[in-house]
């Protein structure tokens, strides 16, 4: 069997029209801009109209992507949807997606990691095409957390946002690839956090749909050093370090966080893509978004080494190095 090397042809993303500020969220719970941008470094966010659906969002970030690669619906063989908001309980949203783009040759699946979901659809995908199963995939994040933020608890629904990202992956042969593609993967979870940040309802436990809770201290406490581990055995992997990164493109969950680990690693502030603060936290769906802000204000060039991680709940966490 030929190498194959899973290379990125397009990235694409959609944001919901209405913005909703700090100072709207003053009006609404006991905050303050200071405190929200000073703690998290998030100014704005958007948020889903009544009746816009996480299928809607990811629909549109998938259309945007197939446009950027100069490639139709019917060039796809693969969707995964990193989400942890869908439409329904089943089918996967994913499914949706694949009927809205007229696609129905192929697979289509969800897969839930909450904020290390794209991380995780990511390698996912890239399994699968090196394998030769799939040619061509789209990986998708879309979510709309405001569905299941409770507005009355500052310490969680002042930091998330709505939104979706995706990126079209293509097998592509080693030699024609010329070191382009997904480099190395690294996926990690540990269920002992899994009370730390998670959603207090389900199909199977209460029924309901449930409100997001989060020990947000303890989340940060280990946020740093689990990401800081996965970057670290992604360079070992390649032999890439931190100078020779072009661009880190983190999960968007708080400023601090993605300064700190950045700092720790050694990596330059001016080769971080940091979107946080117009976005909130979009969970699955923050990194795509904030590879398309990149690719498209020029930062992200054909060739260049992008490092992504992410880390949430469960604990999952995941790091991935890519050749654009
Ligand atoms: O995607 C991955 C998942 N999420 C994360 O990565 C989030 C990780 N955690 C964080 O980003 C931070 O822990 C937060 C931003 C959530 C909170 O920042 P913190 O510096 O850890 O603050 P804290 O939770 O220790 O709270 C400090 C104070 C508390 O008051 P007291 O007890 O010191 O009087 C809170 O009640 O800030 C208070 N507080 C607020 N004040 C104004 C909590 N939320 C708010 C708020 N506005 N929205």
């Amino acid at each position: 069997m030929i190498g194959l090397h899973s290379v990125v042809r397009g990235v694409g993303s959609y944001l919901p029209q209405k913005v909703l500020t700090n100072a709207d969220l003053a009006h609404m719970v006991d905050t303050s801009d200071e405190w929200i941008v000073q703690r998290t470094g998030i100014r704005e966010r958007h948020i889903a109209a009544d009746g816009e659906f996480t299928s809607h969002l990811g629909l549109k970030a998938a259309q945007a992507a197939l446009v950027d690669a100069g490639l139709t619906a019917a060039d796809i063989d693969l969707i995964i949807l990193a989400t942890s908001t869908p439409d329904q309980t089943f089918p996967a949203t994913a499914v949706t997606i694949q009927y809205e783009l007229g696609i129905t040759r192929g697979a289509a699946f969800d897969l839930q990691a909450v904020c290390s979901g794209f991380v995780f659809a990511l390698a996912t995908a890239d399994a699968h095409l090196r394998m030769g199963s799939f040619k061509r995939a789209l990986v998708i994040g879309a979510e709309t957390f405001s569905r299941i933020l409770d507005w009355q608890d500052r310490g969680t629904c002042v930091l998330f946002g709505d939104g979706a990202g995706a990126v079209v992956l293509e097998a592509v042969p080693e030699a024609e690839a010329q070191g382009r593609g997904l480099l190395t993967s690294h996926l990690r979870s540990d269920g002992r956090h899994r009370s730390k940040l998670f959603v207090d309802g389900g199909p199977s436990s209460t029924g309901t749909v449930g409100h997001l809770r989060m020990e947000g201290r303890e989340v940060f406490k280990h946020a740093v050093g689990m990401i800081t581990d996965v970057i670290t055995d992604a360079f070992a992997a390649t032999g890439q370090s931190a100078d020779s990164i072009d661009w880190f493109v983190p999960h968007q969950a708080n400023r601090r966080i993605i300064d700190a680990s950045a700092q720790k690693l050694g990596i330059a502030p001016e080769k971080v893509v940091t979107t946080v603060q117009a976005h909130g936290n979009t969970s699955a769906a923050s990194i795509p978004l904030a590879l398309d802000v990149a690719r498209r204000d020029g930062r992200i060039k054909d060739g260049d080494l992008v490092l992504l991680e992410a880390m949430g709940g469960g604990f999952t966490w995941g790091s991935a190095l890519l050749r654009w």
